[in-house]
């Protein structure tokens, strides 16, 4: 039996974009997309073509110069949005996807777009017919699927799929949703629209974190069927962000055990990434974000180090290295035993005795109690006085 394969899509570009201080150069999109396309990430949406001149050049340089990778273009189930999207779509590089949404849900429909289901709905099916008639790829997202009536949904992706779609999203576009539900919306479509099955179409999920749910309810949909996961570097989007990739393409490795679905991301590469996503929007890493962070694989008390030197597996489930992570594994507090200044010691060329050790350890707590952190610097000034 072979393995069932998740496929990333990446939205840093536009979702993690639009968000306050995101705002990245076409340059910079570029940067980004060509690590992505290293890295095993399959959709890499550019930006929203026709929301701006700089994210339509976005589109357009990153179709026309990143090779290895699909481009996208975000476009409102709107004729100008949609051709603006093709138009900057082509001449790519690799064949390109066109993704265009709408919103289901009633909220959505009666205060911001002012319009009746029948209506929505018929729009959603013009909009996808006409994105076909530019590119063969095309995607639809049932915005706000989640506050959605999902009957509703469901006659729209059937009418989508008939129209040309061939990927359907479903997004949690204000991160309402808990994990059993999406796992329950997902089923829902995948059994209630048979067309689904019928055209090989593949759903995927668009989480946002408004509750801190992003990544367990991207999860849930890829136990219910989803197969394409829409995420960013760092978690970056709007408000409380998109669901990070990095923490679902680890999920899926650590526990294939109980998710049984493989990807093609190259781990080793996810720290880089991180830190070049960084650099690009100046937001630094938060150091307990997850996989990334500066602090996820560093061990403070004493207990934590001697159990990590006596073996990883104690207190790791993943290894540092497996996701390129680069940062002070054993920072000295403290927190910190005799044998973490011992394996410090070591690594900057001291060789001490047990009872060398035990009296430059006491000299070491009074440099730590001033200090949040004990630096090499101070432990050489250490190592220079008499023990
Ligand atoms: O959150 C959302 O619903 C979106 C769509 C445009 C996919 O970003
Ligand atoms: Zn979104």
């Amino acid at each position: 039996m072979t393995t069932e394969t998740v496929r990333f899509f990446d939205t840093t570009s536009r979702d993690g974009k639009q968000a306050p201080g995101n705002n990245h150069s076409p340059a910079d999109t570029v940067l980004i997309a060509r690590q992505a396309a290293s890295m095993g990430i399959h959709i890499f949406e550019a930006g929203f073509a026709a929301s701006s001149r700089a994210d339509f050049i976005s589109v357009k340089d990153v179709a026309q110069l990143v090779p290895g990778i699909m481009v996208c273009s975000l476009a409102r189930a709107l004729e100008q949005d949609i051709i603006l999207s093709a138009r900057a779509l082509e001449r790519a590089l690799s064949p390109p996807r066109l993704h265009t949404f709408i919103a289901t849900s009633d909220v959505h429909l009666q205060h911001k777009l002012k319009m009746s289901r029948s209506q929505a709905l018929e729009q959603a099916a013009r909009s996808v017919a006409l994105a076909r008639l530019y590119v063969d790829d095309v995607q639809f997202s049932a915005e706000d699927a989640t506050r959605s009536d999902l009957d509703y949904v469901a006659t729209v992706v059937r009418e989508v799929i008939l129209a040309g779609a061939r990927t359907i999203n479903l997004p949690d576009t204000v991160g309402y949703a808990m994990p059993d539900e999406i796992g329950y919306m997902v089923n829902h479509i995948i059994e209630t629209v048979p067309e689904v099955r019928e055209y090989g179409v593949t759903i995927a999920v668009h989480c946002h974190n408004d509750l801190g749910f992003a990544t367990a309810n991207t999860l849930a949909g890829i136990k219910a069927g989803a197969r394409q996961v829409e995420c960013t570097v760092n978690g970056i989007g709007e408000r409380a962000g998109n669901t990070h990739y990095a923490e679902v393409a680890m999920a899926l490795l650590t526990r294939f055990d109980y998710f049984g679905v493989s990807h093609a991301i190259d781990t080793k590469k996810i720290g880089e990434m991180a830190r070049l996503t960084s650099a690009v929007t100046s937001k630094p890493i938060p150091g307990t974000l997850p996989i990334v962070g500066e602090h996820v694989f560093a061990h403070g008390a004493g207990i934590h180090q001697h159990g990590v030197l006596a073996h990883p597996s104690v207190y790791e489930i993943m290894s540092p290295e497996s996701v390129g992570w680069e940062a002070q594994k054993f920072p000295l507090s403290s927190q910190s035993g005799r044998h973490g200044l011992q394996k410090r010691l070591q690594m900057l060329g001291y060789e001490v005795t047990t009872t060398e050790l035990s009296q430059y350890y006491k000299k070491f707590l009074v440099i730590a109690v001033s200090k949040t952190l004990v630096s090499n610097a101070d432990l050489k000034e250490l190592m220079q006085s008499p023990c």
